[in-house]
């Protein structure tokens, strides 16, 4: 940029604030990293099947956008081979891990790993539309693809849900960079 000191509108004020440079760079994205590592969630088998065929893809980002209509999103990097099959078929489904699975979601993270080797782990059932959903999951959203959006690495995935269900099962949690269960 050249410019040595960057200036925001606060937003409660309309005050000009002073960002220190140190903010700034590969020092501001470690710092980030540090951040979004406390930042507790969920984790989601994204899975997808058409005539694309089927993948699927362990993420982090699954949430809410809206009951009206009840919808739902996750970012999805942008070289994902899950994603182009996502777009392919039109259709996903989010599999919520229950505490008992985090050897699904390191298989389904595995870069390079075939889509059906990361279906080998795992009891699925292909008979829903959005995709493969994952028995003794603790919820399950089958999603019709709806809108997709661009921002910088990733790709903001939204589907409207066509169906959604949950189980009596205690979620699987993932914070400063491991899994945990709930006490
Ligand atoms: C706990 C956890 C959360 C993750 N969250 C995301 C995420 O939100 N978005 C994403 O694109 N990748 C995420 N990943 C990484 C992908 O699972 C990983 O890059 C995977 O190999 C991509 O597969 P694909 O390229 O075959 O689609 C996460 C991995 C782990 C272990």
């Amino acid at each position: 940029m050249g410019i040595k000191e960057a200036t925001i509108r606060s937003p409660e004020k309309g005050r000009m604030l002073h960002v220190d440079p140190r903010t700034r760079g590969q020092a501001l994205v470690e710092r980030f990293r540090a951040a979004m590592a406390r930042t507790a969630a969920g984790v989601v088998i994204i899975t997808t099947h058409g005539p694309a065929g089927r993948g699927g893809i362990t993420v982090s980002s699954f949430c809410s956008v809206s009951l009206d209509p009840p919808s739902a999103l996750a970012c999805i990097n942008r070289k994902s081979a899950t994603l182009r099959l996502i777009e392919a078929n039109g259709v996903f489904a989010a599999n919520v891990l229950a505490q008992d699975q985090a050897a699904l979601a390191a298989a389904f993270a595995t870069a390079g790993a075939t889509h059906e080797a990361r279906f080998r782990q795992g009891v699925w059932r292909d008979d829903a539309p959005g995709g493969p959903l994952l028995k003794d999951a603790v919820a399950h959203f089958d999603c019709r693809l709806a809108r997709t959006f661009d921002y910088g690495s990733h790709r903001i995935v939204i589907g409207d849900a066509l169906d959604a269900a949950s189980h009596e099962a205690r979620p699987l949690i993932y914070a400063e960079r491991g899994y945990h269960k709930l006490p």
